[in-house]
């Protein structure tokens, strides 16, 4: 039955991917106005009486400054140099902290947009509130990521070397002076963002003992969060993937089937788990984005 769900989802997904989907709406790309609607949970759910007093006085003339102190001050909140998943204790800390930074560019952004040119990429904006609502506002994977501690800390080195490149290459992307959207940008960083989730995929599923094939499973569906929230586009139609620089960082028939067979041989894996498995191949074959 469940082979039968995955066989009809990768359907779905490969259709999304090479028959272009015309029905699908790209998420992040276009207009920006479009998307407006979504700002406004994000600003009414954190924005407390004290900052309701504080954007009040924002010295528009100097962003620069004003970025450095939303930074700080999201650092005196969760102040990690390493760039891994949070370990479960602290993630109230980090989700604190990208919430800070997401309220303090719409607040530039909505107080300072008369004033002055500069500001917030939006694109980038829309991707912080996208790992709020997917992991921060989400109770259910919360709790499966409350468990996590030991595959954690375990494979801390090899996601956080599968994230430098990722970073690295993407904010290069991002410091081109093409619009994020513009097509070349966009093909080289949904090459990146796939090539990320394979890096971290492959490390994670390799270390049985320390990363339980369902702890993998959950911390994989937090690297796809994370790298939707750094390249916050479409990746899943009209990228090829085949022309990646580096080859084609989509999962092989081989490494998919790992996955599958993992499943198969584990018969105690509960229903949620097996949805994630779901989201997972999902992730993994084409990048979905909710
Ligand atoms: C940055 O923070 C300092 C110290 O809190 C404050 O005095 C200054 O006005 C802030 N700058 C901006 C541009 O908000
Ligand atoms: C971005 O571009 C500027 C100017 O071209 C350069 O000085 C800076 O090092 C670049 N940053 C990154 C992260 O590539």
């Amino acid at each position: 039955m469940l082979i039968l769900y995955l066989v009809t989802i990768l359907f779905d997904c490969l259709h999304a991917v090479y028959f272009d989907d015309y029905d699908h709406h790209p998420k992040a790309r276009g207009a920006p106005s479009t998307d407006d609607i979504e700002f406004e949970p994000v600003m009414t759910l954190t924005k407390d009486k004290e900052k309701l007093l504080t954007m009040k006085n924002i010295d528009c003339d100097n962003f620069a400054e004003y970025a450095r102190n939303c930074t700080n001050d999201a650092a005196s909140v969760y102040n990690s140099v390493k760039k891994s998943p949070p370990m479960p204790g602290q993630v109230y800390d980090w989700c604190k902290a990208i919430r800070h930074l997401t309220n303090c560019a719409i607040d530039w952004n909505s107080d300072c947009k008369d004033v002055t040119d500069s500001h917030f990429n939006e694109e980038s904006i829309r991707g912080h509130m996208h790992v709020v609502n997917n992991i921060c506002n989400d109770e259910a994977f919360l709790s499966r990521y409350d468990e996590l501690p030991g595959c954690i800390e375990g494979s801390a080195e090899a996601w956080e070397k599968c994230y430098a490149f990722f970073k690295a290459a993407v904010d290069e992307q991002k410091n081109t002076t093409h619009e994020w959207t513009h097509f070349e940008t966009h093909f080289f960083m949904c090459c990146a963002r796939a090539k990320f989730r394979r890096c971290t995929a492959d490390a994670l599923f390799d270390i049985p003992k320390v990363c339980p094939y369902e702890q993998a499973v959950t911390l994989q569906q937090f690297s796809a969060i994370v790298s939707e929230g750094d390249v916050f586009q479409n990746c899943d139609i009209n990228v090829m993937y085949d022309k990646c620089p580096g080859g084609d960082p989509r999962p092989t028939g081989k490494s998919l089937s790992k996955l599958m067979n993992q499943q198969s041989h584990s018969t105690s894996l509960s229903s949620e788990s097996r949805v994630g498995v779901i989201l997972l191949i999902f992730y993994f074959v084409c990048g979905l984005i909710k």
